[in-house]
């Protein structure tokens, strides 16, 4: 199968890649290579077809998407630091771009699966999160939740366009998913923190510790993603897809230090020093994964510390 992946050069699209790979398929990736790397997919490079290209380019995705059987529409804007320093280009990435994907898809009767996020659901203070419930976000001037909103937008559309046109879409929420090859560039926690731990150096916290997150293995994540393809019940569905076990991000930074035996220590920063005007916070951010485990058949199978040694052997690899 041909399987068009927008952001095949990213973080979740390079390991799909490899995936799809494995069951015999080949990725056609188009990626502008914002915040992807051809490093991500040198190891695969001659066993995929790359464009280097942006999905707001309508014939360009037109094309593609003719020519293939199945998207995987993982191609965003993402990471604090990108969307409080590029706000425009990110909306206009996450919401026209998208539209044109889902476009592209309905017009060549392709079956389309678009990657979303947990945070659309802001700082509802009710957790564990389930699909159904509300989004609570904050005042458009409050920059950040401008991704929350375009995603939330382009879940809008894709549903719309399944209900009154038939595309064959299903959405997936990721929570917090983590791995080798992401990187802590544009503000992920994880590899920021494993990267300072395994060079020693302070490992500094945002605020103070007590927010808690739930983290999923990359490889857990791209096990639901295939589950998806492959179960056209899931067609107008929404998952969420996370991991299991909540921990502060005071914990996940003594768990690196301990596990990677490193020397580091661990410095307070308020928000307001960390990040530009405009962000917000949530206390906690805990995924409901009933639907995922029970519709797919699915679980995660990798912990917390499988996860910070996967990360931290890709850092000393690299
Ligand atoms: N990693 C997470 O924890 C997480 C959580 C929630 C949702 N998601 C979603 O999963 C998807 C993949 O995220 P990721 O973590 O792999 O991030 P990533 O930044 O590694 O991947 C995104 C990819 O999209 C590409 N891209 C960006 N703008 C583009 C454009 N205009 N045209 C073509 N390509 C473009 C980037 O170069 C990059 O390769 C995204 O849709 C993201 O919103 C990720």
């Amino acid at each position: 199968m041909r399987v068009l992946l927008t952001g095949g050069a990213g973080f979740i699209g390079s390991h799909l890649c490899d995936a799809l790979l494995a069951q015999g398929d080949t990725p056609v990736i188009l990626d502008n290579l914002s915040t992807g790397q051809l490093s991500n997919i040198a190891h695969i490079q001659n066993k995929v077809e790359i464009h280097q290209g942006d999905i707001r380019d309508v014939a360009l995705v037109n094309k593609l998407t003719e020519q293939s059987d199945l998207v995987l529409h993982m191609a965003a804007a993402l990471g604090v630091n990108t969307i409080l320093e590029k706000t425009v280009e990110s909306v206009s990435t996450n919401f026209t771009g998208s539209e044109v994907v889902l476009q592209a898809s309905l017009k060549h009767n392709k079956r389309i699966i678009i990657a979303s996020t947990s945070e659309i659901y802001g700082k509802n203070p009710n957790q564990p999160l389930k699909e159904t419930d509300d989004r609570v976000v904050g005042a458009p001037q409050k920059i950040r939740w401008t991704y929350a909103d375009a995603k939330a937008l382009e879940e809008a559309i894709a549903h719309s366009l399944f209900l009154t046109e038939g595309l064959k879409v299903s959405t997936i929420r990721f929570f917090n998913t983590v791995g080798p090859r992401q990187t802590g560039r544009y503000g992920m926690v994880v590899p920021r923190f494993v990267q300072a731990a395994t060079k020693n150096e302070n490992i500094t916290i945002y605020g103070d510790g007590t927010q808690s997150r739930v983290f999923c293995h990359v490889l857990d994540a791209i096990d639901a993603v295939l589950k998806i393809t492959k179960d056209d019940k899931t067609i107008g569905e929404v998952f969420n897809v996370g991991g299991e076990g909540e921990t502060t991000i005071q914990q996940l930074a003594e768990k690196i230090i301990t596990n990677t035996n490193s020397q580091s220590k661990i410095t307070f920063t308020s928000y307001s020093d960390a990040y530009p005007a405009g962000f917000e916070d949530m206390q906690r951010r805990v995924p409901d994964i009933t639907k995922a485990k029970s519709a797919l058949n699915w679980k995660p199978t990798r912990n917390l510390d499988q996860i910070i040694s996967d990360v931290a052997v890709s850092f000393t690899q690299s």
